[in-house]
């Protein structure tokens, strides 16, 4: 197992859901974890349930607010970023600004903290971004989450080489019991995941484990780069 004792590890999304649980492994590894929220109050609440890590304001759709926290960080070994802002409707019903907030959290602000970490990283750091398995799996009502998706398994190739030999890669997720569908009615959520378990190969939804055992691996891989790791049970091979 990868050890992080002496590295500091930057979760952005990291007060809930996958990336809570992401900082939460980071933290268990020896890591100083520093979790981004929009709200700090959010980030400083997950911060004080770990061993040793700091909550700072970030949102990823502003590349002041990027800037001004990996400045307050200072020094920074990975980044994580789980920000997403889902658009999911049919196409006749998009509505420009949430597209444009879409491509923000997934592309766009993950290329401007690209930007600011390009300088900032050692050699031997690394930055793994978000994708998701509607990326290759399209579908109507969710274009917007299949296409963000797409292009940060684009982008990821494009940032590796660079900020070469710093390491930049993106997992993607199948449909994950991370806690993000615990708002939804139950009987939808019993069927989204009766419905993805029929669609995996795996036969069953992934937990939170499964995707927090890929990044944690990507901390260690010194010789992956521009990289998708698909953790989706097989879904794009049912
Ligand atoms: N769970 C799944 O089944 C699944 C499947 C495929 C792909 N994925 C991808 O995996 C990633 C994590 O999934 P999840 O289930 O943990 O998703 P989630 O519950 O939607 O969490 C997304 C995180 O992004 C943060 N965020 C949103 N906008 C932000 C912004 N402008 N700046 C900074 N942070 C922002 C949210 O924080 P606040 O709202 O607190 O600010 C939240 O912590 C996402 O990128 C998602 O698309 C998940």
């Amino acid at each position: 197992m990868t050890t992080l004792d002496g590295a500091t590890v930057l979760v952005i999304g990291g007060a809930k859901n996958l990336g809570l649980a992401i900082a939460t492994r980071a933290d268990e590894l020896g890591a100083h974890v520093v979790i981004g929220a929009r709200e700090v109050d959010d980030a400083r609440q997950a911060a004080a349930g770990l061993r040793d890590a700091q909550g700072v304001a970030l949102d990823i759709t502003d590349e002041s607010s990027i800037a001004s926290a990996i400045s307050d960080i200072g020094r920074v070994d990975h980044v994580v970023s789980t920000a997403a802002a889902h658009h999911n409707v049919a196409v006749t019903d998009l509505e420009h600004d949430r597209v444009v907030t879409a491509f923000e959290a997934k592309v766009i602000g993950p290329l401007l903290l690209a930007k600011h970490l390009a300088t900032v990283l050692p050699e031997s750091g690394s930055f793994t971004l978000f994708s998701g398995v509607a990326a290759w799996n399209p579908s109507p009502g969710l274009s917007i989450m299949g296409i963000t998706n797409g292009a940060v398994a684009s982008a990821v190739t494009h940032l590796a080489a660079e900020l070469a030999p710093i390491r930049v890669n993106a997992v993607s997720p199948g449909i994950i019991d991370s806690g993000t569908w615990d708002g939804m009615p139950e009987a939808d959520r019993d069927a989204l995941f009766v419905n993805a378990s029929q669609n995996a190969l795996a036969g069953r939804v992934g937990t939170a484990a499964d995707v927090v055992d890929a990044v944690a691996w990507l901390w260690g891989a010194g010789y992956v780069s521009g990289e998708t790791i698909h953790v989706e049970g097989g879904a794009r091979h049912h």
